[in-house]
This record gives structure tokens, sequence and C-alpha cells, in this order.
């Protein structure tokens, strides 16, 4: 095999209750990246098309989750990576994890697969470090491994993939503005109280049980979140009655995708998670916020090859 198109899906982080150790992936919205085996060794990348991002492989993400796969293994040819940009950066739905865990994803098909795709995850992490000064797997975990990922661990790192409830889809709702993840990260509060602590942990252990169980109402009632989404909220345009509209629309719960400013509602069923998108945009519509929408199965694949 000498080139390779895959598609990199796009991402919810945190999901409310996981802050930093939760992830789902999307299906209807990704990037599109061609990766092909060069004659000269390193990494290049050649081509973005779709958004203005650097072709310096130290500055870009796709670049250093290349070379620190590179690092830990020899190849006696290089890669070319041309990314056609589908999902905005700074959009809240892992832009850079879906150029980071593409790019290791594809490199490790060309190489015959030396790595499994758990092992790709800290290579991918180093690209989301460049973008947000923290190496976060919540984005590239369920970008490489598809459905939910919890981080029960990072040091050592420890993922565990769960695989989504068969009628469980997502709305995310995008508006049209850029909100940096290094920036929304200053806004956390380094300690979290006790009281919130509580929270918190009966939140997360309840909604990856309503994950196994398949019980939507639990997975519903665990969608809070103590740690990032009170200090993250007004960055978003009509936070609050986002959250409203959803509940009313029958979504089981609402929240800040990753860092924002994308917010995300899970419904039972596609017409319930259809009636939440009409619901959200006539919150935007009226208005006059621009915005893109999506609803979107939960992707148990993950990243996958097209060509
Ligand atoms: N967990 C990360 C954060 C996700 O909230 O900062 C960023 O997409």
């Amino acid at each position: 095999m000498k080139e390779i198109k895959i598609f990199a899906p796009a991402t919810v982080a945190n999901i409310s209750c996981g802050f930093d150790v939760l992830g789902m992936c999307l299906d209807t919205i990704g990037d599109e990246m061609i990766i092909r085996k060069t004659s000269k060794k390193g990494v290049l990348i050649s081509k973005i098309v779709g958004q203005v991002l650097p072709l310096d492989i130290t500055k870009n993400v796709a670049g250093v989750a290349a070379l620190t796969l590179l690092k830990n293994i020899e190849t006696p040819f290089g890669f070319d990576i041309e990314i056609h940009k589908n999902i905005k950066p700074g959009s809240g739905i892992g832009s850079s994890a879906a150029s980071a865990a593409g790019a290791v994803f594809g490199i490790n098909k060309l190489l015959g697969e030396p790595f499994s795709l758990q092992e790709l995850i800290p290579f991918a992490m180093e690209g989301e470090k460049l973008v947000s000064g923290v190496a976060h797997a919540d984005n590239v975990a369920p970008a490489l491994l598809g459905d939910f990922t919890l981080i029960r661990s990072y040091k050592p790192l420890d993922i565990i993939k769960i695989t989504a409830p068969k009628e469980l889809y997502a709305t995310v709702i995008h508006p049209q503005i850029e909100i940096k993840t290094s920036d929304a990260r200053n806004l956390v509060k380094q300690t979290v109280s006790l009281n919130k602590t509580i929270a918190q942990m009966g939140n997360i252990g309840g909604f990856i049980s309503g994950l196994y169980t398949e019980n939507y109402d639990l997975i519903g009632r665990s969608l809070h979140d103590e740690i990032a989404e009170p200090y993250r909220a007004t960055l978003i345009p009509a936070f609050e009655n986002l959250k409203i509209v959803a509940k009313k629309a029958g979504a089981l719960g609402s929240g800040i995708s990753g860092s924002g400013p994308s917010v995300f509602a899970l419904s039972k069923g596609k017409e319930t998670a259809i009636a939440v998108k009409n619901a959200f945009a006539t919150i935007y519509k009226n208005k006059s916020i621009d915005f893109e929408i999506h609803v979107s199965k939960i992707n148990s694949e993950g990243i996958k090859i097209i060509r």
C-alpha cells in the first residue's frame, strides 16, 4: 500500500460529567486525509484544503503527531499528508484531534500496523498538546477507537471503549464563533470543592452505568457538569436557552461540546434528535446567530479507510 484515504471523524469531549475523561465519536462530520509513502524520509504536509492552517510540521497537530509516531519506529521512507478540513478549528468538536489521530492512523496502516489503536493514542495526544497546552485524550481516543471512551487514568494511560446504546443520537450545534481550547481551559478552576467532586463522581458513575445498561433516563440524569460548564457557559451564545429547548424537544440532556462553542444534546432515537435540531436552530435563527448543525448516530468504528 502506497497511499491511503481516510475519514477522520469529529468527536464530543467531556460530555458534561467527564471533563478530560469522556468522549464520543460522531459519524456525519469529519475530515478527509490522504497519506502517501514517500522515498524521502520524514513528514511533509503538502496540502490543506478548507481552512488556513500551518503547513509547517512542527506547528501543525497532524505533523507533530506523525513525528511522535516516527520517533518510536525506524522506517526506510517518509510520509506526505494531505488534509481536507471539514471540521472548523475552535469549533469544540475535535478538529485538532481528527487531524492528529488521522495522521497516526494513516501512517500506521501504511507501515503494516505495527501499533495497535490504543498505542496510537499517546502519539495523537502530542498533537493536542500543541494546540491546547495539555495532552488530553478525550477527543483523540474516541476518534481512533469509536463509540464512547473513558480515560480511567492518564498516568499510566488506561482507556476503555464503551459501546454506545443502539438508539442514542447526538445533535450538535456550532455557533460560528471560534473558542481556543487553551483560552477555555484557563477559565476552569484548578481546585474543585468536595461537594462539587461528589456531584461529579456520582454523575460520571451514573453515565457509564447508563451506557452499559442502555438506561437512557439514567444517561440523561447524569448529564450535569460542575467543573467546566459553570465557567464556560458565558462564552456560548444563548447557552441556557439551548438547554431549555433541548429538554422541551425531548432530549435526554445537553451541554458544552468539548471546550465549546458547540453545544451537544443526546436523544433516544433519531426523530427526537431531529426535533432537538429544529429547536436549537429556531433559537439561533431568532437571534440572527450563524450556525451549523448536525444530527449524528454515535460512530462505533472511529476513523475509517475510504480508499
Ligand atoms: N477536555 C478538553 C477541555 C476538551 O474541555 O478542555 C477540549 O476539546
